[in-house]
């Protein structure tokens, strides 16, 4: 069974073809109307659950327009409206599922609902974010990069702010795409020492550097991403703001990577705090490629989830 959960879990080769899967698809439609169906239909006579039990705008949409047009069917559903969390098991509810659709994307809160839907889940299961980890997203930024710079391969991508679950997928995608990452933040928000470990020992050199001038020296990337995240207690938001400060992505800070350094950001964004206004409309800024990639990347996620 295909399911992807997190990058680190997926095999390099196959991580490789998504990639390539997605690029040779979104060259193939280049120029059509959004609505207009692919020539080859691999989803066809497929339905996919789409589950949110957090907001989305990119992730729900891009799914949704990429199964339309690869011939398939969604239907989007939200945590609150069904019965999770309201005493059926997650396992129940993996197997009632499995009887009606052929593959679930979900986005959630603890990690764990996620991987005891893949348990016992008979169709393929789709991390579409969780309070650790964001797989799809990462997928689209290796895509974006490579798009604009080449193979990320040896590459120098530098993470400023709160080492959250967007930080952590690209900890993974260090390791798995063989590229170095530097991150800078304070010590309270670091990222945790698994995914640290982990892009280390699959071979990426991983570096913790508090000053973010000297952190971006030699970057080919700079991403950030909110400082208060959905899983984040607003009660939380003024301590995180004081503690994050000095981390913001600016033109000084730009100015101090490599003079073609691109920079990312999930989206979505609180222009002039993580990052100002003048950097993410600026030259070096790709923010509207990753998330129009996020469509093409999870149709080639998704072809290989059902191996078609
Ligand atoms: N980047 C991202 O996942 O955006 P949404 O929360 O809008 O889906
Ligand atoms: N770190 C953010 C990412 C949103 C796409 C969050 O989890 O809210």
């Amino acid at each position: 069974m295909n399911h992807f959960l997190d990058i680190h879990k997926t095999d390099r080769d196959e991580l490789r073809d998504i990639i390539d899967t997605a690029r040779a698809m979104k060259t193939a439609r280049a120029g059509r109307p959004r609505g207009t169906p692919d020539d080859a239909q691999p989803l066809a006579g497929r339905m996919v659950a789409l589950i949110f039990e957090k907001p989305s705008t990119r992730t729900r949409v891009s799914f949704d327009v990429g199964v339309r047009q690869m011939g398939g069917q969604t239907m989007v559903l939200s945590g609150s409206e069904m019965q999770l969390g309201h005493g059926e098991t997650i396992a129940d509810t993996a197997r009632v599922l499995s009887r009606y659709v052929d593959m679930i994307m979900i986005r959630t809160f603890d990690e764990s609902v996620l991987l005891e839907m893949a348990e016992y889940s008979d169709v393929p299961v789709i991390n579409g974010l969780t309070d650790r980890t964001h797989p799809c997203q990462i997928m689209a930024d290796v895509m974006t990069f490579e798009e604009h710079r080449g193979p990320i391969a040896g590459r120098k991508v530098v993470w400023s702010g709160d080492g959250n679950n967007v930080c952590a997928s690209f900890l993974h995608a260090a390791g798995q795409f063989g590229f170095d990452l530097t991150f800078t933040g304070p010590p309270p928000l670091d990222p945790e020492p698994v995914f640290v470990e982990a892009a280390r020992k699959a071979g990426s050199r991983v570096e913790i550097e508090r000053d973010p001038m000297k952190a971006v020296a030699g970057a080919d990337l700079v991403v950030t991403d909110t400082w208060v995240s959905m899983h984040d207690s607003q009660s939380t938001k003024e301590r995180r703001h004081n503690l994050l400060r000095g981390y913001q992505v600016n033109d000084r800070l730009m100015a101090a990577a490599k003079p073609d350094a691109l920079f990312m950001h999930c989206l979505p964004a609180h222009r002039e705090d993580e990052a100002t206004s003048a950097v993410m409309d600026g030259p070096q800024s790709v923010i509207f490629d990753e998330a129009e990639n996020r469509l093409h990347a999870q149709k080639a996620i998704m072809r290989w989830c059902l191996g078609v």
